[in-house]
């Protein structure tokens, strides 16, 4: 909400089917304290009035280069110079090839012609459209002026064709648009983060998990992507779609989980080039000694006895490898997560001196608002030099960006407080 409050966008709407589809982007943006001032080309008024655009940006349409009621008749220059961002969609064919010959004769192309700063374009057309050569070399040539692309996304098509073609989707858009706004203190930097609960198979049916659901996981990897980090987040099985732009590696029990982890320890390790290690997973610390090839049948018993071994504990082994990597540094940062039923604090302490981590997120799952399943969290931070933070009752997003910051500040201040 925050973040869009008081930001102006120009949105450039191109005449293409997928102009209906942009009113809900409008709503969007505006709907987190956007202003939207709308600029259609002629044919975008074909498929959506001036009247609607006016009606749900709350703003006049603009879409006449030689309007004589206007002062001075500088609308595009005005409109190029006054927005945070310009955005365009969908942006068609049309529209496109004029920008990259730098035409301008009508109100959408003269603004994009006096843009100095920075364009998003969502295209949207036909498959053969987008593939045509003509278009892919315009394409080419606005990206190297610096025009920024979001899709366009492959599907079902409005011409009844399938292929690549479809405006990206509103959240796209959005999520791309504050990507390109946001400072981006984490730029250049790797973080690696682990999500979701484990699954620890008992048989072809039947597994031992946990409520986790993922989210905190997500919410700090959105934070660290806006932030300007590579992200790879290696998570279980989550009903969640991808972060944009994050690498992410599926897996299923928590072996699997140790290995992809350790393999790109390793990796950044030869390379030097870990930032962070957020451990947010909820691994499950047991599994079947054996797992049943076959469904266990009940065969009549009135009980039935699992014996379960420990896992390995992925978080501790990266406090090990550090410690034996480099005894007197802090990078990677090492970021742990504890989850406690009560005595939470103490635990927390205990947690965080024996798996030798610079920050521990707590939370007591006993808590309102906290813990699984839930979209808010309420945790207490403890640092690498004892202090303990209580952080207010939060959305799992806001928790994550707070983490961010408070990482963010551990890998940019030099000494004392911060990591050396
Ligand atoms: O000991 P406990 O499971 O409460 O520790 C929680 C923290 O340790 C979390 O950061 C979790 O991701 C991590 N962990 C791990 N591997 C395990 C168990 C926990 O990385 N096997």
């Amino acid at each position: 909400m925050q973040f869009w409050l008081n930001k102006e966008i120009a949105l450039v709407v191109g005449g293409g089917i997928a102009a209906c589809r942009v009113l809900d982007l409008i709503r969007g943006l505006k709907s987190q304290g956007a202003g939207v001032s709308v600029i259609g080309t002629p044919a975008a008024t074909r498929f959506v009035t001036p009247l609607t655009f006016q009606a749900i940006s709350g703003r006049p349409f603009h879409g006449d280069l030689f309007d004589p009621t206007l002062e001075g008749g500088m609308d595009h220059i005005r409109l190029a110079r006054e927005a945070d961002l310009v955005i365009i969609a969908p942006a068609t064919a049309d529209l496109m090839a004029k920008m990259a010959h730098g035409l301008a004769n009508d109100l959408a192309s003269a603004m994009l012609l006096a843009r100095k700063g920075p364009i998003l374009a969502a295209p949207a057309m036909n498959v053969a459209m987008w593939e045509h050569p003509a278009t892919q070399r315009n394409v080419t040539t606005l990206a190297r002026d610096g025009v920024i692309f979001c899709g366009p996304d492959s599907g079902s098509l409005a011409c009844g064709e399938e292929g690549a073609g479809r405006l990206a989707t509103v959240d796209t858009i959005i999520e791309t648009a504050r990507r390109l706004l946001e400072a981006k203190p984490l730029a250049g930097r790797q973080i690696l983060l682990t999500a979701g609960p484990t699954r620890e198979e008992i048989d072809p049916v039947r597994y031992v998990s946990n409520h986790s659901s993922g989210r905190m996981g997500w919410g700090i990897a959105l934070a660290a992507l806006r932030a300007g980090a590579r992200v790879t987040l290696v998570h279980g099985p989550v009903h969640l779609p991808p972060p944009l732009g994050a690498q992410t590696i599926a897996v299923t029990s928590a072996r699997e989980m140790y290995t992809a982890v350790i393999d790109l320890w390793e990796q950044h390790h030869a390379s030097q080039t870990l930032d962070a290690a957020i451990m947010t997973a909820a691994v499950a610390d047991f599994r079947p000694v054996a797992r049943s090839p076959e469904k266990i049948k009940k065969n009549g018993s009135s009980s039935l006895s699992l014996e379960l071994e420990a896992n390995p504990d992925i978080l501790l082994e990266l406090g090990k490898r550090r410690l034996a990597a480099n005894p007197d540094r802090r990078q990677p940062v090492i970021v742990g997560f504890a989850a406690e039923t009560g005595a939470a604090l103490k635990r927390g302490r205990e947690k965080m001196a024996r798996k030798k981590c610079d920050l521990l997120v707590i939370n007591d799952l006993l808590e309102e608002g906290a813990g699984f399943g839930v979209a808010t969290n309420r945790v207490t931070v403890l640092n690498h030099l004892g202090q303990e933070e209580v952080w207010p009752l939060m959305s799992k997003d806001a928790v994550g960006a707070r983490l961010i910051q408070t990482i963010t500040t551990l890998l940019t201040t030099p000494v004392n407080g911060g990591v050396t």
